[in-house]
């Protein structure tokens, strides 16, 4: 039978663990997918902890993860455009940290060799995320953007996100991320004590949006004091403010397109995601545990134990 990363209950890392599922058969319009990597994010920690209660519907066991990269293994009825053999990417809520799984084959799009399967596996949730995100704040040539956790998931794709619309990134991290965001074409600056001055002495002709990756109130305050108009404020990592100020909270709904356009400026090079590190299934805990911590730069990817 199948493996997958699963929590029998709500808790802390250490509650997940590996359950062996039954083998998907793929339903009307579905391929099955043999996973070879699975992207790890903030949000498969809280449905882990029980901070998504009642927001998504919860099984135990419940698989946890909602991305991947694997091999097409067969196509059910109605499943156009995919073959076994087929090496895809993709995103599927709550399914995604298992050896075999059953997905839409509009959730699906063709890996360009290019890729590694770890960039890949991990590609769709913070690409997609970052990607609209900027689309909301209607980034565009000229821009200087402030993005706050540049070095992590979302933040450092959108930092080169940002230079792909013409833009100009300022990006938020400790020093020891500086050389890395320049690398990706950013401006770094630190945050914490003064941040707001740092920022106004890289952009002398001001700020004009914000994509708060962090979630902290010194993001969200800088923010507000740096961007006038609140609709070019957004936030991927504090609801409530975003409620609470009147400023963006992007509707992250995920499409096979847009994955499959973030996929191609990987091949092309342009865009270069980072995987900090790559750990089997059966080290899930330990990926919750460090991703829980705050400083993962880029991303954290589970792969099926050999
Ligand atoms: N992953 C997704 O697809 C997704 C989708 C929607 C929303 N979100 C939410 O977006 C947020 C970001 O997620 P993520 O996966 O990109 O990254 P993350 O793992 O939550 O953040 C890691 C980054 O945060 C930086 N950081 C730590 N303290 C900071 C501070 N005080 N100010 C600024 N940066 C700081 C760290 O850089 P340093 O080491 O340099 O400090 C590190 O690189 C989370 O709240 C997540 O739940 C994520």
């Amino acid at each position: 039978m199948p493996k997958a990363v699963a929590i029998h209950q709500f808790g802390g890392p250490d509650v997940l663990g590996l359950v062996d599922v039954p083998e998907p058969v793929p339903g009307p319009g579905q391929v099955t997918v043999r996973v070879r990597a699975a992207g790890v994010n903030g949000f498969d920690c809280r449905v882990r902890s029980g901070g998504m209660r009642g927001r998504y519907p919860v099984e135990f066991p419940q698989i946890i993860g909602n991305e991947f990269a694997g091999v097409v293994e067969r196509t059910g009825p109605e499943a156009t455009g995919f073959a076994p053999g087929d090496e895809v990417l993709g995103f599927a809520v709550l399914q995604s940290g298992t050896e075999l799984l059953a997905v839409g084959a509009d959730q699906i799009t063709v890996k360009p060799p290019e890729l590694s399967w770890e960039v890949a596996g991990s590609l769709s949730a913070v690409g997609q995320t970052a990607d609209i995100a900027l689309a909301e704040l209607r980034v565009g040539p000229g821009d200087t953007v402030l993005v706050h956790a540049a070095a992590g998931g979302v933040g450092s794709l959108a930092v080169q996100l940002v230079r792909e619309r013409g833009g100009t990134a300022i990006g938020s991290a400790g020093e020891h991320n500086h050389d890395y965001l320049r690398s990706l074409g950013a401006l770094p600056v630190a945050y914490g004590p003064g941040f707001a001055d740092r920022v106004r002495a890289l952009a002398p002709n001001g700020v004009d949006a914000a994509l708060d990756c962090h979630g902290g109130p010194e993001a969200l305050a800088v923010s507000l004091e740096l961007v006038a108009d609140r609709a070019r404020i957004a936030t991927v990592a504090n609801f409530r403010a975003a409620a609470q100020e009147g400023i963006v909270m992007p509707r992250v709904v995920r499409s096979a397109e847009r994955l499959a356009a973030l996929a191609a400026l990987c091949a092309e090079g342009r865009l270069r995601p980072h995987v900090e590190a790559v750990l089997p299934f059966a080290k899930a805990a330990e990926a919750h545990h460090r991703l829980e911590q705050g400083h993962v730069r880029g991303k954290l990817v589970l792969v099926p134990d050999l």
